[in-house]
């Protein structure tokens, strides 16, 4: 039985003072949320505050990217061995935002994705397609090429140690979800595809959701048999939401 779990992805979003509050109130309802994991992906900056406020609390910590390389002049990155240190679990990697906006191609995040293996850090690997590759019908070939890239490079063996994020570049932060059944369709996709590579891996890799999820949404999209959590924007930013989700788990 794969467990749930729920992730904040704050993007560039907060201050010192509203992390504070965000993470105190998503301590006061831990306690609630019994049937799902919780994480938050703040910015890198405040990854050592969060880890603080975390304490020994139930709510795990990830990164938003981690660098393909160990340590060296690579300005502005920052390593998984840095992020290890500040106990984070997870790194999101492949986001569609670095994608679109930063130009990382399939072998950078690829690349991305073995440092982090390599670092002992789980993977958050993102895919999805935009609207005009859904339009035109290449929604599979689009996500099955993204997870190929990490394939080709890492070993199917290592899709076991990650987390998969399935998030429609058309849904994220744009308030229109994926119906439950289009996004259990690419869900059931991905793990096919997996299955018909080994079925083990298939059977045991996290399966996320992720585009416009909220408290309304997330019962309905949780409930289909190939979605084990949920990758979240906007709602995540909202101790109350976010909660809200992991409860509906
Ligand atoms: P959203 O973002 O929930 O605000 O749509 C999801 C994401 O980008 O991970």
């Amino acid at each position: 039985m794969r467990r749930t779990l729920i992730a904040g992805n704050w993007k560039m979003n907060g201050s010192l003072a509203s992390i504070e509050a965000l993470i105190a109130g998503i301590k006061t309802g831990l306690s609630e949320v019994d049937k799902a994991d919780m994480a938050v992906c703040p910015p890198f900056v405040y990854i050592p505050r969060v880890r603080e406020l975390i304490g020994d609390a139930p709510l795990a910590l990830g990164s938003q990217n981690i660098c393909d390389q160990a340590s060296g002049a690579y300005t502005g990155e920052i390593s998984g061995a840095m992020l290890q240190e500040f106990g984070c679990r997870y790194a999101i990697i492949g986001h569609s935002e670095r994608r679109s906006l930063y130009g990382e191609t399939d072998a950078l995040i690829a690349a991305r994705f073995a440092m982090a293996l390599e670092t002992g850090i789980t993977p958050i690997l993102c895919v999805g397609e935009t609207l005009e590759q859904r339009e035109a019908d290449v929604t599979e070939q689009v996500v099955g090429e993204q997870l190929d890239a990490v394939i080709e490079r890492s070993g199917i063996e290592s899709i076991g140690q990650c987390v998969i994020a399935y998030e429609p570049v058309w849904a994220i932060g744009t308030g229109k979800t994926a119906s439950p059944e289009q996004a259990q369709a690419v869900h059931a996709f991905i793990r096919g595809k997996l299955a018909a590579q080994h079925a083990e891996v298939a059977e045991k890799v996290q399966i996320l959701y992720g585009g416009s999820m909220n408290a309304g949404n997330a019962a309905e999209l949780l409930s289909q048999p190939d979605i084990d959590g949920g990758l979240i924007g906007g709602a995540s930013l909202k101790a109350d939401d976010f909660l809200a989700i992991g409860k509906s788990a």
